[in-house]
């Protein structure tokens, strides 16, 4: 068979692995931190490097040669021009009109393909994870930053200027928090990791002993999602108010695109799934409230099955769409 390279540029981490042309398995699937102040250079060099890496494991695993390989399928975050492979904005990475794709293909020496990494988290969640056999998918993404993407029958929806799905930049308050897009109200101002997180800090008082201060020491700036659903799994008051908070955020931003779209599948990926009922059902609760009942009842929403990997399956399956 063919394999294709799959990247996932995030915010905190960069993914990388191979699938074969069916997405029948994932092979050499590896994860490395990045941050927005190391600047575009060491990124590209540490993708490259990664791909490398993933062809070398992959060969020896799969006894395939170099030539078997043909491309390399990258998302990445913020508005993109596909067509000529430019990240144009990446709020969360401090980026501006980087050629990606071609730094990539100069490096490599393979064919690639760039789309939005929620895009290709959606794609891949639909390929062969939770939203399997759904006509229309709207995907969210939660990390860093929230993503969106829309399949509708049966295609990825890029819009007129590829920039279709950017759910994390709807206004859910017209005069809200600051988000880094510029703009206010965001819900990735909300409900994103480090927007729950400063949520939390900001309500907390520091002279109260409390569970969710207790797991971070004292220390309120070491406050992070993660911590959160913590602390409300262990009963901690404020934090379980917080992560309600983010469920009705969601939920409305959700019950918007439940209206709009009327989707057979919503599927949400990302860490923030691990909240798991405490942020489900709350979730339910609000979509239920807000949209309309036969709209609600074509959709399932479920969290992803790919947490490590969507991105990348995804990303593979647009190179294949892409080069048939
Ligand atoms: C960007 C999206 C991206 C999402 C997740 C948002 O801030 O605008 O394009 O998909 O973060 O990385
Ligand atoms: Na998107
Ligand atoms: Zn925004």
């Amino acid at each position: 068979p063919r394999y294709v390279v799959g990247v996932d540029l995030g915010g905190t981490n960069i993914v990388v692995g191979v699938m074969p042309e069916d997405g029948s398995r994932e092979i050499a699937m590896r994860s490395q931190p990045t941050r927005a102040d190391l600047g575009a250079d060491v990124v590209v060099d540490r993708i490259c490097q990664m791909v490398e890496d993933a062809i070398t494991i992959a060969r020896a695993e799969t006894g395939a040669t170099r030539e078997q390989f043909v491309g390399v399928g990258v998302g990445a975050p913020g508005p993109l021009d596909r067509g000529r492979g430019v990240v144009l904005i990446a709020p969360n990475l401090g980026w501006r009109d980087l050629p990606l794709r071609a730094l990539i293909m100069d490096r490599v020496g393979l064919a690639a393909t760039l789309d939005n990494d929620a895009n290709c988290a959606t794609l891949g969640e639909w390929w062969t994870g939770a939203a399997r056999g759904a006509r229309n998918v709207v995907g969210i993404t939660i990390g860093t930053g929230i993503g969106g993407g829309l399949i509708l029958d049966g295609r990825l929806y890029h819009g007129s200027s590829d920039m279709a799905g950017e759910i994390g930049h709807m206004t859910i308050d017209s005069n809200g928090r600051r988000c880094n897009c510029g703009n206010y109200g965001c819900l990735e101002a909300y409900a994103s990791g480090p927007a729950i997180a400063e949520r939390a800090r900001e309500a907390i008082n520091a002279d109260e002993p409390s569970v969710l201060s207790s797991l971070v020491g004292g220390k309120l700036e070491r406050i992070t999602a993660q911590t959160v659903y913590e602390a409300s799994e262990k009963g901690d008051p404020l934090a379980r108010e917080v992560v309600r908070d983010t469920a009705r955020f969601l939920g409305a931003g959700i019950a918007n695109l439940l209206n709009t779209f009327n989707p057979d599948c919503v599927v949400i990926a990302g860490g923030v799934t691990q909240a798991g009922d405490a942020l489900f059902e709350p979730l339910n609760a609000e979509v239920r409230r807000r949209a309309f009942r036969p709209v609600v009842e074509a959709c399932r929403i479920v969290p992803g099955i790919l947490p490590g990997s969507a991105g990348v399956v995804g990303a593979v399956a647009t190179f294949l769409q892409q080069n048939q």
